[in-house]
């Protein structure tokens, strides 16, 4: 399939972003996929946690890029990315402002956002996905995006209005999280959730198994070109 780029991000912090990435590259590096991790946060949790790992499991590769968030960065990004790198994933820093986060997007990136059930954390992701798709920066840019609700207690009346508001965007809502302590646990150990060899995460599993579903659908075709989410014809 080639080079396949992957961003977590929401200017909310907070939300996932880290945990969602570092998941990300510890279920790919367990296929056996080349892993590059790029932390543009510069509290370098990313890093931190590839620190973490065993030399025992598949090796990810960090790339501390929290230093060159300027206009050099697309050039910096093609020397850093070797051609055997299967999987890019970015793991992008909370209260980046939309023009620096879309500087990071290349055409048919994915893109994964992170929202968590609370009032607040819905109010900044409404305004940062609006953002998104109608800033000048990011348009002609064709990505695909989605939303996962992350932290969620089901049944609760928080969740409900996730839900609706999730459904009420017009990008598809591919996930929802549990809350557990089991994403904490597999930070400090450097692996991810469904790597914990308990029987508590088979629900984990099944939580994460539509997330690599939609990564997984080939998006770079000749034939089907990706949909352009960014209005080209507003200025
Ligand atoms: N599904 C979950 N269940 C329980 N705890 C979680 C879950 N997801 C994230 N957390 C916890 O929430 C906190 C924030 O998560 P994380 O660091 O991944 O967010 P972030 O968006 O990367 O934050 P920042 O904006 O600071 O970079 C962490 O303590 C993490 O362990
Ligand atoms: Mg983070």
């Amino acid at each position: 399939m080639g080079l396949q780029r992957i961003l977590v991000t929401n200017a909310k912090g907070g939300c996932g972003k880290t945990t969602i990435a570092t998941n990300i590259a510890s279920h790919y590096a367990r296929l056996g996929k080349n892993v590059r991790l790029f932390d543009h946060d510069p509290q370098g949790s990313s890093l931190t946690w590839i620190n973490r790992r065993s030399p025992e499991l598949t090796p990810i590769s960090g790339v501390d890029a929290s230093k060159n968030s300027d206009h050099r960065l697309t050039r910096s990004w093609q020397l850093r990315v070797p051609p055997e790198t299967d999987i890019a994933l970015v793991d992008s820093p909370a209260g980046a402002d939309m023009n620096e986060l879309s500087l990071l997007f290349q055409q048919n990136d994915s893109i994964l956002i992170p929202v968590l059930p609370s009032p607040i954390d819905i109010h900044a992701t409404a305004h940062f996905i609006k953002t998104l798709l109608t800033t000048g920066r990011a348009r002609q840019k064709m990505v695909r995006l989605a939303v996962v609700a992350n932290r969620v207690r089901k049944n609760t009346l928080m969740y409900h209005s996730l839900e609706r508001f999730l459904f009420s965007l017009n990008i598809p809502f591919i996930s929802s999280l549990r809350d557990t302590q089991l994403y904490a646990r597999a930070i400090e150990m450097g692996i991810g959730v469904q790597e914990i060899s308990t029987s508590r995460n088979k629900i984990d599993k099944e939580q994460w198994a539509p997330i690599f579903r939609w990564l997984d659908t080939p998006v770079v075709s000749e034939t089907a070109p990706v949909t352009p989410l960014f209005n080209r014809f507003e200025q």
